[in-house]
């Protein structure tokens, strides 16, 4: 019988125990100098991952990198070399959601820089012609995707664009959007160094909270960017982010506090910045839940 550590890898013309080792001594080095999302999965997986660095002209043949596996299309697109990847529609019948804090499936291989950028421009212009929820495809003036670095350390993740986003197509622009880029500036980070989106990617007309069905419709939309940027922290700004992500029933009181997990990244739940506006008591704990990320962060302020 072959053993299957000595078998020659194609994509790579390496050996798999060589592809092995190559890949575990390139991990080892990544986390010596701090690197926290390493790749997972087995040695195959890995040695594709490995492989798109080799100058081996056959690893332009071997299988894209995992990300680019978004999940299945929504209905057959045309296979057109520059197609967006597919981003899955939600399950007809949809399992009930997962407790939370029961295992989150882990995000996939991490991508290049450039691979990232390329995959989140491709979603954003699939959102962008998204019609899944007729009353908002009627009264929004565009999608608004959300914006900032692929490579972000940390997400902000808000409820739904508002007036001004979305006219402007950005996310965060408005007052909210003022005053959240304080807070990113009070945690020593730029609003270019973090990455910005929504559970939803249209505004609900007249600001109205977004309905269950928005929510699972656009839900496929924030995961896969997620899986792009798999940062290390996701900041979830009020209660239907917070809900949303983590697929709890809790109160923002009751989710703040502590860190969750969201597929390896930390999540840590605050309050919204519009309802700081209102509520300026509330501020100071919203400050506490950022420190505490800092300090996990090991950043001072
Ligand atoms: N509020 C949000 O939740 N998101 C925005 O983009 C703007 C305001």
């Amino acid at each position: 019988m072959n053993d299957p550590h000595a078998t020659n890898d194609s994509s790579a013309g390496l050996t798999q125990a060589q592809l092995a080792h190559a890949l575990a001594a390139a991990t080892e080095h990544l986390r010596r100098i701090g690197v926290t999302h390493l790749p997972h999965g087995d040695v195959q997986a890995g040695a594709r991952w490995l492989a798109q660095y080799l100058p081996s002209p056959a690893a332009a043949e071997s299988p894209p990198p995992a990300a680019a596996a978004v999940p299945p299309p929504a209905a057959a697109a045309p296979a057109t070399p520059n197609a967006a990847p597919p981003i899955a529609t939600p399950p007809a019948s949809a399992a009930p959601p997962a407790a939370e804090n029961t295992p989150h499936k882990s995000y996939p291989l991490a991508l290049p820089l450039a691979e990232r950028q390329t995959q989140l421009q491709q979603m954003a212009a699939q959102v962008a012609a998204c019609t899944r929820c007729a009353e908002l495809v009627a009264s929004r003036r565009q999608t608004v995707f959300g914006e900032g670095s692929a490579e972000a350390r940390v997400v902000f993740f808000g409820e739904a664009p508002g007036a001004e986003e979305d006219q402007q197509g950005r996310p965060f622009v408005g007052r909210a959007g003022q005053l959240l880029d304080k807070m990113i500036e009070a945690c020593t980070l730029r609003r270019e160094d973090v990455y910005l989106l929504n559970t939803l990617k249209c505004r609900p007309p007249n600001n109205r909270n977004p309905l269950p069905d928005e929510l699972d419709n656009c839900r496929p939309y924030f995961e896969a960017q997620l899986d792009v940027i798999q940062p290390e922290y996701i900041v979830c700004l009020g209660l239907f982010a917070a809900q949303s992500l983590l697929r709890s029933k809790l109160s923002v009181g009751r989710l703040r506090g502590r860190f969750h997990d969201y597929q390896g990244s930390k999540v840590l739940v605050t309050y919204h910045p519009s309802y700081l506006l209102r509520n300026v008591s509330a501020k100071r704990f919203a400050w506490q839940d950022l420190q505490m990320m800092m300090a996990d962060m090991g950043v001072s302020p």
